[in-house]
């Protein structure tokens, strides 16, 4: 059911690569709740992807552009202002990924070129993003962007990598810009740090299927999924969430606050019988 939250509201919508994509989600649920978007990701993605698909289905423009690049996201902004007739309201940055994760490089044995990049790509592109709709003026007054962040930013997580370091990088991109935007334009910048979840990303982090069941034991309300994922981005691009800022909000079903469940504990109880010692 939709609630017109995003009547007249304008946007960036950055990552949907195909229908298991959070920005993908998120896409069709700002549409259904009134909103306009380009939707952007890299040319690569478009021509591997189905960004295209949904740009049709959505009525919305769609620009490629690599967040790592400055003139590209320069090029982006201006050509979304000039669609629009003037400034955006809202940018989701669904963006992430790791070559060494994607080479199965650990982290004890990664490569750092590799390194560099699963930075520039997954945190400092929202720098850029930032800072690109700074210098052009892009945002509206009581605008709001987010950036999607993950629970390895705070606590250890086997095997998700340097991912960990760029989230946390991302987190707090998003306090130091959320201060600037927040004294001069009263613009909200906010991390939403999301429940694992079965995307083209999610899927090549290591033992995703057994993190995803651990997960699902360990938070009392269950795994949020990617529509979970979009509704609450919907809120915090709404107006009724005007005064929530430089945060990182755990969506994630309760798991960030869980030590051990009685579902996860029987479960183990069980593998211990398994294998004693
Ligand atoms: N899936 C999960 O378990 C999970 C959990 C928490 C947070 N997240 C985060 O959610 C976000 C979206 O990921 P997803 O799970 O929907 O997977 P996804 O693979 O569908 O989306 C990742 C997107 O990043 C885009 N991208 C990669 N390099 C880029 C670049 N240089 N410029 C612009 N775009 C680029 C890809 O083309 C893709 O569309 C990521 O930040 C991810 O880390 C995912």
């Amino acid at each position: 059911m939709a609630y017109n939250l995003l009547k007249g509201k304008k946007g960036i919508i950055f990552g949907a690569l195909n229908d298991k994509s959070i920005a993908w989600k998120v896409a069709e649920l700002a549409y259904e709740e009134g909103a306009e978007f380009v939707l952007s990701n890299t040319p690569v993605a478009l021509r591997m992807g189905d960004t295209n698909e949904l740009g049709k289905k959505c009525n919305a423009e769609v620009i490629g552009a690599d967040a790592t690049n400055v003139e590209d996201l320069e090029n982006l902004v201006n050509k979304t202002m000039e669609i629009f007739g003037g400034k955006i309201d809202f940018i989701l940055h669904s963006i992430g990924m790791s070559p060494n994760v994607r080479k199965g490089l650990p982290y004890d044995a990664l490569d750092y070129n590799n390194y560099l990049k699963t930075i520039d790509i997954s945190a400092l592109s929202f720098h850029k993003v930032l800072l690109v709709c700074r210098k052009l003026d892009a945002i509206n007054e009581w605008g709001s962007v987010v950036a999607l962040s993950y629970i390895a930013a705070q606590r250890v997580l086997y095997g998700y990598n340097d991912m960990a370091d760029a989230k946390a990088v991302l987190e707090s991109i998003a306090r130091s810009f959320g201060y600037m935007y927040g004294t001069e334009k009263k613009i909200r910048i906010n991390t939403i740090s999301q429940s694992p979840t079965m995307t083209t990303a999610g899927s090549g982090v290591k033992g995703i299927d057994s993190l995803i069941d651990f997960t699902e034991r360990m938070s009392p309300l269950g795994n949020a999924d990617a529509e979970d994922c979009a509704n609450y981005c919907i809120t915090l691009f709404s107006d009724l969430t005007k005064k929530v800022t430089m945060q990182n909000l755990y969506h994630d079903g309760g798991f960030s606050s869980m030590g051990m469940s009685l579902r996860a504990m029987t479960q183990y109880d069980k593998s211990f019988k398994d294998c004693p010692d």
